[in-house]
């Protein structure tokens, strides 16, 4: 809380059942009386929370926020224990979102000559063949879980493909990543055990494509051997680099579209106006209202709750609040995006939305490389779970949704759906 202002009420208590039910009531409360709000974290950690928009889009881009969690002023005894990703130091954590400029720079500029627009694009068809194939799986049964049935096998399987992982070993990938999920911030030996798998997977399937690489690119090549050819002034990815970018785009591919299917549809069957709007679009082959409805339910209720860690390299001012070296810095997404001061009506779902610069995918230089993956995939699995199953709704027991509670994600551990079997 800044030191000059006097709340109206006591703070709102964060962490809580009912908080990962339901953030947005003491967001609110944040943004408007404690806008940079020092708080105990579950992990103990204490970190800055950034609630208002402008000063969420400002920290994202403040070069003196550090991705790297050397910069974290912790005490010696908590070392290794605050989940802070990165403290352990292991060769997979050098990646993307925990380091800065210019390594960063370099890395961001080979990944994206391989990562590319048109690799993506290209990726539709099979994008929509994964998706047609798990809703068969469920669609003669009448109801489903649309977490396990459908938003969480579709993106492992489509980064997979994307990335060249053989389709036999996609099922191990498939259980690591369930692990990891499930268990993000729970029991360490289980996860710590599903990232030494994939880690030992990923760097022999790696060696294995680097000795088989054709001379020149094939076309359909898959991304792995799209990363080991990329170079920038003769300079290439080694395969410790190569791996831990294989694994940021796994773990900051997966989860984000497991939650944007999930709390999207999720969204869309509470509102059945906004529903009904998308529906009809759908129906009318008028993707543009879909593709407006999908930023707005990222707005809305998205799948990163709070950016990734940040920790401040000198003494800085944000929002008119001192923040110390070393400090932890989380920027909340999710309270940025219902910031009334940017959007109007905030806690209105509205498809139709056309003024919405929200900050889902983060902002500045690490902003979500993943993006026009994303899209593509919110599309088709929103657009072909709509047309195929047009009344598609809640089942009565979606009354006992359960959120995961992570720091960074939200998402829904279950959404129990009906519709008419076909
Ligand atoms: C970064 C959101 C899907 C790969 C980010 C960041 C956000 C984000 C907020 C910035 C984090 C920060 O600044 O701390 C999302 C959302 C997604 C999504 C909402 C789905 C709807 C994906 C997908 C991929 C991906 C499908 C890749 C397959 C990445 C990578 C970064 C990133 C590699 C790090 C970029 C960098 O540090 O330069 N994402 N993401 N994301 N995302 Fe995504």
């Amino acid at each position: 809380m800044t030191e000059h202002q006097a709340p109206a009420a006591p703070a709102p208590e964060l962490f809580t059942w009912e908080f990962a039910t339901n953030p947005y009531p003491a967001y609110a409360w944040l943004r408007e009386h404690a806008p940079v709000h020092k708080t105990r974290l579950p992990s103990g950690v204490e970190a800055w929370l950034v609630t208002r928009y402008v000063d969420a889009k400002q920290a994202l881009a403040d070069a003196r926020l550090s991705k790297n969690p050397a910069h974290h002023d912790e005490p010696a005894h908590a070392k290794g224990k605050t989940g802070i990703p990165g403290e352990r130091k292991a060769e997979l954590m050098t990646h993307l979102l925990n380091i800065d400029p210019p390594d960063h720079t370099r890395l961001r500029r080979l990944v994206s000559k391989a990562f590319t627009p048109r690799r993506v694009a290209e990726f539709a068809p099979r994008v929509q063949e994964l998706t047609d194939h798990l809703i068969d799986q469920f669609a003669d049964k009448g109801s489903a879980d649309l977490i396990h049935d459908f938003a969480f096998p579709l993106p492992i399987y489509a980064i997979c493909d994307l990335l060249g992982v053989p389709r036999e070993d996609q099922d191990d990938f498939r259980d690591w990543a369930g692990m990891m999920i499930r268990h993000g911030g729970g029991p360490r030996g289980g996860v710590a055990r599903s990232v030494k798998k994939m880690r030992g997977y990923l760097a022999e399937l790696i060696h294995r494509k680097r000795e088989a690489l054709p001379e020149h690119p094939t076309p359909g090549e898959d991304l792995i051997s799209g990363l080991i050819r990329a170079s920038d002034h003769g300079e290439h990815l080694t395969e410790n680099e190569a791996a831990a970018m294989c694994f940021v785009l796994l773990f900051a591919g997966f989860e984000t579209t497991v939650n944007l299917i999930g709390n999207g549809v999720h969204a869309l069957l509470r509102n059945a106006e906004q529903r009904a709007l998308i529906q009809d679009s759908i129906e009318r082959e008028e993707l543009g209202l879909v593709d407006l409805g999908i930023e707005e339910l990222l707005r809305f209720d998205g799948p990163v709750e709070m950016a990734t860690w940040r920790f401040a390299t000198e003494p800085m001012e944000i929002g008119g609040q001192r923040i110390a070296v070393g400090d932890p810095v989380l920027v909340v997404l999710a309270a940025a995006n219902r910031d009334p001061d940017r959007f109007a009506g905030p806690d209105i779902l509205d498809v139709s939305r056309r003024d919405n610069q929200h900050l889902g995918y983060g902002h500045g230089i690490h902003y979500c490389l993943g993006a026009p993956l994303a899209r593509l995939e919110g599309r088709i699995a929103l657009t072909t779970l709509l047309h195929r199953l047009p009344d598609l709704r809640l089942a009565d027991s979606s009354e006992e949704l359960r959120w995961r509670g992570g720091l960074i994600m939200r998402g829904l551990r279950n959404l129990p759906v009906e519709f008419t079997a076909r």
